[in-house]
């Protein structure tokens, strides 16, 4: 089968190759999908480059958690109805070798799940880590119906989704972006308001929004940068849902200021999720996909003889959404 893949840490173009290896079998409780289509996230290009000390744990690594595809072959133990399903794939490059870029990848089959009629291969690539995400940092305590949620970055691959699910969960959804073409993209998914973070004080904007009162729930793009905003918007007894901090890896946090608002700090890490959230996750991401509202921001669409391109793309942080490779032979 044609794959992507690294045997050592370094620069996309001096690392990364394509070419041919061996297709691999289904075994007990596994399934073979063959991709139609592969989803390039940071921490894909994070893992690949040894960011924050990160070191090859196998000897050769196919990269990318996210995917999508059909069921070709089913391994012992699992139901033979799902031969021919159309699937999206989770964590397939987590704790494990060989992730999506490539034509064919085997995986326990609980690691797919079914992709709606209505979604198309790219768009299902784009479900695990920035959907997945996106869900556990809105729901992470429970519904956000009539709640003011705030998401910050809400032009960013996780963001988006952020917005449009918060927006599906019935909250009020306030949005920060840097720039008018973020603040079309955030309002495309659905966003109420829309701050520009760059140009505006995001606590004034937010306090005249809410009437003084604040946000119940922030999905938090940029945890330390952002923590004197946090506190000044979080209403008492409110969530902050940060799912990175790379402005401030190691902020200094407020306790008291913290404590005073009871404030719960909920850590997200889309590929630790407990049992119940990941189950959550899918079902309402199959829910919501269903209504045929989605919006998937797609910046960019790669052969996947260009994977090296597509990291670089990635590591530019010029990409407005998720970048994609397809496989061959894809739709
Ligand atoms: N914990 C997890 O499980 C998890 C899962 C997915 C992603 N992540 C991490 O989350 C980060 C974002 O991922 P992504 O795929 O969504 O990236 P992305 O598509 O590049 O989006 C990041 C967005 O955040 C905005 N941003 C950056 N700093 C900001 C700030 N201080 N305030 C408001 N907005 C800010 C960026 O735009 P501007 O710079 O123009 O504002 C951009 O629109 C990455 O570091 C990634 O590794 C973590």
């Amino acid at each position: 089968m044609l794959a992507g893949w690294y045997e050592k840490n370094g620069p996309a173009a001096e690392v990364i190759e394509v070419g041919q290896m061996p297709a691999p079998q289904a075994g007990p409780g596994e399934v073979r999908v063959r991709l139609h289509a592969s989803g390039v996230n940071p921490s894909d290009t994070k893992r690949r480059s040894g960011w924050r000390g990160q070191k090859m744990t196998y000897p050769r690594i196919i990269p990318h958690s996210d995917g999508a595809g059909v069921i070709e072959e089913v391994g012992p133990g699992v139901p033979p109805a799902r031969f021919g399903e159309r699937v999206w794939i989770y964590n397939a490059q987590w704790k494990r070798p060989f992730g999506t870029s490539a034509e064919y990848i085997v995986l326990p089959a609980s690691q797919t799940v079914r992709l709606p009629e209505n979604t198309a291969f790219h768009e299902g690539a784009c479900m695990g880590i920035p959907a997945m995400t996106a869900h556990r940092a809105v729901f992470v305590d429970g519904p956000v119906a009539g709640k003011t949620v705030l998401v910050t970055g809400g032009a960013g691959a996780v963001g988006n989704y952020a917005i449009q699910l918060a927006h599906w969960g019935e909250a009020t959804v306030i949005a920060t972006v840097s720039s008018d073409a973020k603040a079309a993209v955030a309002r495309a998914a659905g966003a109420h308001h829309i701050v520009n973070y760059k140009t505006e004080s995001v606590a004034e904007r937010v306090k005249a929004l809410t009437g003084g009162q604040g946000v119940d729930h922030i999905v938090e793009v940029d945890f330390g940068a952002n923590l004197p905003v946090t506190v000044a918007v979080l209403k008492p007894n409110g969530t902050i849902a940060p799912y990175a901090s790379m402005a401030a890896p190691e902020p200094v946090l407020p306790y008291y200021t913290l404590m005073l608002l009871n404030a719960n700090i909920r850590m997200v890490y889309v590929y630790e999720l407990p049992p119940t959230g990941m189950q959550q996750a899918c079902a309402d991401i199959t829910r919501w996909l269903e209504t045929g509202k989605a919006v998937h921001a797609v910046a960019a669409r790669f052969p996947l003889a260009q994977l090296a391109k597509a990291h670089e793309l990635q590591e530019s942080g010029r990409a407005l959404g998720n970048i994609i490779l397809d496989i061959p032979g894809s739709e």
